[in-house]
């Protein structure tokens, strides 16, 4: 049987790449999504047409119940995982670190670490050779951000990717002798909607003059990086980081 992969946030974005990019190198996948319930299913139906084997999940991955009822689903359909892929993300509007309400940090942290947080845990609960699983690989979504620091723009979002960076460490280290690696993506200005959502959907392009190789990345760009931690060329590779950024 083929290897399943959970991904969240696959309804756009580096997400939606990871899933067509998973599908063709065989693995079977539940593709996760919040909102965008057509594009997902478009997503999916797509792939099924390929005689790819996908089902579409919606989930808010802050909310435990969510999660929770995600992975039943893919207990009752697959019955087995293999990796997971902790993409979905979020970030606000552009603004100074003064100028930002608490509601604000609550919704960063808690979809972006809490939510990473939840979908890891019930990864490793099935994956874990302790409890019976076969092993299995998790990358997390980071972000350059963490090291530059996103000053003026979102330093609240640069900060949870921080969390997810020391996340990806210490999680390494916990699960490294249960068949289980846990490694990050690191993207730099990736061309997607996310910057939309900061106020400013044409912000790579503002920027892409200060990255050596002077342009914005593309989101199966990313996806390259975060198949080949997934599969087991990757095998030795745990705790580790791909900058995915033109050098910046
Ligand atoms: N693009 C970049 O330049 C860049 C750079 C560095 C890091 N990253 C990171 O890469 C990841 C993907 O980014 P992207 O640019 O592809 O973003 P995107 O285009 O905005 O897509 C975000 C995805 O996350 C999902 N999502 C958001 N909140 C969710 C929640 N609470 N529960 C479940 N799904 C949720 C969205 O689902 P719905 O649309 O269905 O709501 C969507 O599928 C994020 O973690 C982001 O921080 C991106």
């Amino acid at each position: 049987m083929s290897k399943v992969i959970l991904i969240t946030g696959a309804s756009r974005g580096i997400g939606a790449e990871t899933a067509r990019l998973a599908a063709e190198r065989g693995y079977s996948l539940c593709l996760n999504y919040r909102n965008n319930r057509q594009s997902a299913e478009d997503l999916c139906a797509s792939l099924s047409g390929d005689g790819h084997h996908a089902i579409t999940w919606r989930a808010d991955i802050s909310v435990e119940a969510d999660v929770m009822a995600m992975y039943e689903a893919i207990d009752r359909e697959f019955g087995r995982l293999d990796g997971l892929v902790n993409n979905a993300g979020i970030l606000e509007r552009q603004s100074d670190v003064v100028d930002m309400s608490r509601e604000r940090w609550q919704r960063i942290l808690d979809i972006n670490v809490i939510g990473s947080f939840l979908c890891a845990r019930e990864s490793i609960k099935r994956m874990s050779t302790l409890n019976g699983g076969q092993g299995g690989s998790i990358v997390n979504l980071s972000s350059r951000a963490a090291d530059l620091g996103a000053a003026h723009e979102y330093v609240d979002y640069a900060a949870s990717k921080g969390a997810i960076d020391a996340m990806t460490i210490g999680l390494a280290k916990e699960v490294g002798d249960q068949g289980i690696r846990i490694n990050a993506v690191k993207p730099g200005l990736i061309y997607t909607d996310i910057h939309a959502d900061s106020g400013e959907a044409g912000r790579v392009d503002r920027l892409k003059t200060g990255v050596p190789m002077q342009r914005g990345g593309l989101p199966g760009e990313v996806a390259e990086a975060i198949l080949w931690l997934l599969s087991d060329a990757a095998s030795y590779t745990t705790g580790s980081f791909i900058d995915v950024s033109g050098g910046r």
